[in-house]
């Protein structure tokens, strides 16, 4: 019977310490690094705000204006009565700032790379990952049906070899691994992605806003990628994804895309404040210089410490592997009760004997809050 078989593995879940639990977050505030859960403030190392975007006023301002213009929500599909001309807006901006023909907006990273991969692969298709990828892009590839192979992370010779022998249509990589915090050799797989013809699409989740030129992510390598999808929840600190890519190709995602045709479109409020965020990261550069000095004020102070941090790259996602998935979120709790809050990745997120502590930096933590994490988890470490 279903129930019986949920239960045995709902026990299993139990034993192997896997249980996820929601914590209720109270209100937030602009400019602090304060959240609130279980009546207590915690500094949060566990948000992908990185730009510290959260409760920014102009933002704020945005989003209501365009709820008295427009209400909350869409109505429909953006194929029926849901595209409003903020969507079109938003979509001919990102546009710009990337360089791309085009662009499309999803209702999230999820629902993105589900239409990107089913829309642009079929059964006769062969597509080449890294073995870190994103859930969504795995999901996708999965639902395309196309034959799928997997490359060690970020080992470009791996990659090439399976090339030579697969010919893949499609090469899909991440552009800042989300629980590695570690840079993809994006220049390296252009160039096998040229050689064997296939596409090359690049989910730049954790990159759009921090990574290449002024935070426009991979979108530097625009022409030689065939598309990049960029999840709008991280530096953004919104929702919805942004697909960008030459004119036919988003054509393509429009037309044969499910996720996008038979799913409600974003409200447009929130593309108001989706504007005003775009607008506000090209101008407040300040944010992106601030978050890179606290990356490398980071990994400093954990080398220092000899904390094994999985990468050095200069990214805001700062994983500390502890290996066993009681003791991560033993620690987890240790911080907690510090009155640090952090995430504990475990499987089947990551593999059960790479389960760590992910850190999440942002442009308005001190030097001092950051001293204080890393003297924290290196005395409960030990
Ligand atoms: C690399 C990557 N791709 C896609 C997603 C999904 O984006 P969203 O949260 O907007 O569904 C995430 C978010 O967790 C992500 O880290």
């Amino acid at each position: 019977m279903l129930s019986h078989k949920l239960e045995k593995r709902m026990a299993n879940w139990q034993k192997n310490n896997l249980m996820r639990q929601r914590h209720i977050i109270g209100n937030r505030h602009y400019g602090d690094n304060i959240i609130h859960t279980a009546g207590k403030a915690h500094l949060n190392f566990a948000s992908n705000d990185y730009l510290g975007l959260i409760q920014h006023p102009a933002i704020n301002a945005a989003m209501i204006a365009g709820i008295k213009q427009y209400g909350i929500g869409s109505g429909s599909s953006a194929m029926v009565t849901g595209y409003f001309n903020e969507h079109d807006s938003i979509e001919r901006e990102f546009a710009q700032w990337l360089g791309f023909d085009k662009t499309i907006l999803f209702s999230s990273g999820y629902c993105a790379n589900l239409g990107v991969m089913t829309a642009l692969l079929n059964r006769d298709d062969t597509v080449i990952s890294d073995k870190l990828c994103h859930a969504s892009l795995l999901d996708g590839i999965q639902l395309s049906r196309a034959k799928h192979y997997r490359y060690q992370h970020n080992d470009v010779m791996h990659l090439q070899k399976i090339a030579a022998k697969v010919k893949p249509d499609m090469i899909v990589s991440e552009s800042i691994f989300s629980m590695q915090g570690d840079i993809a050799p994006i220049a390296d797989l252009m160039s096998i992605a040229e050689r064997y013809q296939a596409g090359l699409v690049i989910d730049d989740a954790h990159g759009v806003g921090i990574l290449g030129c002024d935070g426009r992510g991979a979108s530097e390598h625009q022409s030689k990628l065939l598309c990049m999808v960029m999840p709008l929840g991280k530096a953004f600190n919104a929702m919805g994804a942004i697909v960008a890519g030459n004119g036919k190709i988003i054509e393509s995602i429009l037309q044969f895309s499910r996720s996008y045709r038979y799913s409600t479109a974003l409200p447009p409020a929130l593309c108001c404040a989706l504007r005003a965020t775009l607008k506000i990261i090209q101008e407040e550069t300040w944010r992106l210089q601030a978050l890179n000095d606290n990356i490398a004020f980071f990994n400093t102070e954990a080398l220092v410490r000899k904390l094994p941090l999985v990468s050095t790259d200069k990214t805001p996602i700062r994983a500390i592997i502890i290996g066993d998935s009681q003791k991560t979120v033993w620690l987890q709790e240790q911080l907690i009760k510090q009155g640090i809050c952090v995430a504990a990745i475990r499987a089947p997120t990551v593999q059960q004997n790479s389960t760590r502590l992910r850190i999440s930096l942002n442009s308005l933590h001190t030097q001092a809050e950051i001293v204080y994490l890393l003297d924290k988890i290196f005395e409960y470490f030990l």
